[in-house]
C-alpha cells in the first residue's frame, strides 16, 4: 500500500476539519505557540519516511517523553520496575491525584504524571546525575547530538506545576519517592521540556517498531520482551483516560503530550508522528487524533 498517497489525502481532509480544541495554557509557554500548526511525519523501518505540512517544526513533546524516561528507567531496573509503578489504565485525567491514596502511592502506571514523576526518582536513585544521562540517552536513541532542554519551557512549568508538586509531595508521604522532591520535580519539569519536530519524533520512536533496537546500527536500546511491554502500555495508558477511545478509533499503541504531539507506532512496520497544539477535553490533539483515525481506518496500516 502506498502510504505517502494516504498520508497526503488524510492530512488534507483532517486540515478541513473544524478545529474544536483548545491550547494548553497551565503550562504559560505553551500558549505562545501558533494554534494553527499541523504536521504529520511517518517513518519506517528503514528510516525512509514521509512527512507533511509543519513536519519540520519543532513543539515541545511534553507526555511523549515520558515513553523515554521509561525505556531508560526499564532498561536500568529490569521487572523490578512494576514495584513502584503498577501497568493499570487509570481511567482518570493525566494529572489526578485522585488513585494514589486508594493505591498507597503506587501509581496506576508510568505514564500518569504520578506514575511518570515516580520513574524520575527511580533514574535519580539509580544514575549519577539523572539530567544529563538522561539526555544523553535520548539523543543516542534519537541521533540528534545537539538536543538540549528547553529551559523556557521548564522554568514556565516550574513556576506553575503545582499539582505536581502536590503528586510528589503526596507519593513522597506515601513512601514511593526515594529522593527529595524538589530535584525530582526538577528533573521531570526538564524531562517534558525536550523539543522534537515530527520527523525526528517519528524517527526516535522506531526503536518501538523494531523490537526494542535502533534502525540505524541495530544496537540494543531494551530487549524485545521489554519493547513488547512498552507498546503494551502505550495501547491502555498512552492516552489517559482517552486510551480506549484511542485504541477504538485508532487502534495502535501510541502516547500523547500537551503540546499537541502524538506519537504512534505500528510494531515491525513504523512509526508515525502528529502535531496540532490544540487539544479536546482530554488533553490529546484534537486533528492529531482525527488524523491517526482516519488514516489507520483507510489503510492497512494497523494492528487490528
Ligand atoms: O506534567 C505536566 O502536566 C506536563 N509536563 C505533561 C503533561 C502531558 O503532556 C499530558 N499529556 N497529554
Amino acid at each position: 500500500m502506498n502510504y505517502k498517497a494516504i498520508i497526503e489525502k488524510v492530512f488534507v481532509e483532517t486540515k478541513r476539519v473544524p478545529n474544536n480544541g483548545k491550547i494548553a495554557t497551565y503550562i504559560p509557554e505553551l500558549a505562545n505557540v501558533d494554534p494553527t500548526m499541523f504536521g504529520v511525519h511517518m517513518t519506517d523501518l528503514k528510516g525512509e519516511g514521509f512527512g507533511m505540512g509543519d513536519n519540520l517544526e519543532k513543539f515541545s513533546i511534553q507526555s511523549i517523553a515520558k515513553v523515554l524516561s521509561l525505556t531508560l528507567a526499564y532498561k536500568i531496573v529490569g521487572e523490578k520496575i512494576w514495584k513502584r509503578v503498577d501497568v493499570e489504565p487509570s481511567g482518570t485525567k493525566f494529572d489526578s491525584l485522585l488513585l494514589l491514596e486508594v493505591h498507597k502511592g503506587i501509581p496506576r502506571n508510568p505514564f500518569v504524571n504520578s506514575g511518570a514523576i515516580v520513574i524520575c526518582d527511580i533514574l535519580i536513585s539509580h544514575l549519577k546525575d539523572a539530567k544529563v544521562e538522561f539526555l544523553e540517552f535520548v539523543r543516542d536513541v534519537s541521533n540528534l547530538p545537539d538536543l538540549v532542554y528547553s529551559d523556557k519551557i521548564a522554568d514556565s512549568e516550574k513556576a506553575h506545576g503545582y499539582r505536581n508538586v502536590a503528586l510528589c509531595n503526596f507519593i513522597k508521604s506515601l513512601g514511593n519517592i526515594e529522593n527529595d522532591p524538589t530535584e525530582v520535580l526538577d528533573f521531570y519539569f526538564d524531562m517534558c521540556s525536550l523539543e522534537m519536530n515530527c520527523q525526528q519524533l517519528s524517527h526516535t520512536m522506531t526503536y518501538l517498531a523494531n523490537g526494542g533496537r535502533k534502525i540505524t546500527d541495530g544496537s540494543k536500546i531494551i530487549t524485545k520482551p521489554q519493547s513488547k511491554r512498552m507498546n503494551a502500555l502505550m495501547l491502555t495508558c498512552g492516552f489517559y483516560d482517552e486510551s480506549g477511545e484511542f485504541a477504538f478509533k485508532v487502534g495502535l499503541p501510541g502516547k500523547s503530550g500537551v503540546g499537541g504531539g502524538i506519537v504512534a507506532v505500528y510494531p515491525q512496520h513504523y512509526a508515525i508522528a502528529v502535531w496540532s497544539p490544540k487539544l479536546n477535553p482530554n488533553g490529546n490533539s484534537f486533528l492529531g487524533m482525527k488524523f491517526l483515525e482516519e488514516f489507520t481506518t483507510h489503510s492497512d496500516f494497523t494492528i487490528f
